[in-house]
């Protein structure tokens, strides 16, 4: 066990007798002591509810709410006032679908969506699309997991009027062209919703360079507590749309049958926060930091290579997407052939070895690539070289297992 492995907890404790190799981070990472205690020390030390209380105490849970709210904002390189927290990536989209998309589109309207977006990115479109009469309309990637120009061209017409995209697809790993979405929706007037779930973790997001107009990402993803994470949103869009949920602390008065609203971004954040995620994720924030994204990035994509290299030397196993370990972000979701890919986690899981099996939320994808699930080993800055070979000698086990042969 390394320095850095040793700073995760879980890690140290034994799965089925044998090291925990968790390869699923895609699905959710896990957590340093530096996060667990930033979360228990305030639980300890600050607990209050924020925006309210007066008292010395209810000051300091404000003061570590409104401190999280300016560390995360930098780590998007937003502003302050541009970013909501909500629980999750799936919050953040449903926040942007009911609060822009129900007010801002109408019948005729398009808007454009990857087919390999997660269901998160999909079904609020669906249902703005249904309440309001909009289109969908999807891009395909081509045989190598990529959309091309010519099909963004295709697809972003006077038309669209919202492009919703993953920026990394939790399932092909690739980067998606944001750069080419968004200067083509910029030419029609479209605005750019960019699901942030799985690049967040592995490459600097900066929401202002990328020029996108939402931008949503969870904490648990990124070595952060569960239920929390952040919406950024362009000022001068936050500021015309209404509220998404409502309630306590999101308005500036209630009268009998009126009531005005509080400024971005609070408008957007009804109720008790989770102020000891949001202090976790400054942490997680902080624990990245602490690495540096050259480090994070050089040591992913350099696992990232071992494993493709690897899955490439073993036969009968299919890789989605193409297997370019410079352009993935850590994910390679792959199929044994003749073997369900639950079959192919259960083995591996008897190895103490954690990948995930499933549709991974991307039923679209499935039905586009001609399978109904496939196993996933997506990786993290604590896994190592040996966790990738341990992965690829149980991989290489699966069809014996089975009573297939090699
Ligand atoms: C690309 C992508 N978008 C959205 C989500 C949803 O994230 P959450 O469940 O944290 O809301 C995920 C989760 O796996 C994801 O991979």
């Amino acid at each position: 066990m390394n320095e850095l492995q040793k700073q995760f907890p879980i890690l140290t404790v034994p799965e089925n007798g044998k090291r925990l190799i968790y390869l699923d981070n895609a699905a959710t990472t896990q957590k340093p002591l530096s996060v667990l205690k930033a979360v228990e020390d305030y639980y300890r030390q600050d607990n209050a509810n924020p925006h309210r209380g007066v008292y010395e105490l209810g000051v300091r849970a404000t003061d570590a709410h409104e401190n999280a709210r300016v560390a995360v904002a930098r780590f998007l390189h937003a502003a302050p006032e541009e970013l909501i927290f909500t629980q999750n990536t799936s919050e953040g989209l449903n926040l942007v679908a009911y609060s822009y998309g129900l007010e801002f589109l109408k019948a005729g309207d398009e808007i454009a969506l990857s087919v390999a977006e997660h269901h998160s990115n999909l079904v609020p479109w669906q249902r703005v699309a249904k309440a309001t009469g909009a289109k969908l309309v999807y891009f395909y990637p081509g045989p190598d997991g990529r959309l091309s120009e010519e099909e963004l061209d295709r697809k972003i017409t006077d038309r669209t009027r919202l492009v919703a995209i993953a920026q990394v697809s939790n399932v092909l790993g690739l980067e998606a062209p944001v750069a080419s979405v968004v200067r083509r929706a910029r030419a029609v007037g479209a605005v750019v919703v960019l699901d942030c779930a799985q690049s967040a973790p592995h490459l600097p997001v900066d929401v202002k360079a990328l020029d996108v107009d939402f931008a949503a990402f969870s904490g648990h993803k990124l070595y952060a507590p569960m239920g929390v994470g952040a919406l950024y949103g362009k000022k001068a869009l936050l500021e015309k749309m209404p509220p998404f949920l409502s309630g306590g602390d999101m308005i500036a008065s209630v009268h009998e049958q009126s009531v005005s609203y509080a400024e971005i971004p609070r408008c957007f954040e009804a109720g008790t926060r989770n102020v000891g995620g949001e202090v976790g994720l400054e942490a997680a924030i902080r624990f990245m930091d602490s690495l540096g994204w050259e480090q994070i990035q050089a040591h992913e994509k350099a696992l990232t290579a071992r494993a493709l290299k690897g899955l490439a030397a073993i036969p009968h196993i299919t890789v989605y997407g193409e297997p370019v370990p410079e352009e993935r972000c850590g994910v390679i979701s792959f199929n044994v052939d003749g073997v369900h890919p639950h079959d192919t986690a259960t083995i591996l899981d008897a190895s103490g070895i954690a990948v995930r099996a499933g549709h991974h939320c991307a039923q679209p994808l499935m039905e586009f690539l001609g399978i109904t699930a496939c196993a996933r080993a997506s990786f993290a800055v604590y896994n190592t070289e040996e966790d990738v070979d341990a992965f690829l000698s149980s991989v290489e086990q699966v069809r014996r297992w089975m009573g297939l042969g090699t």
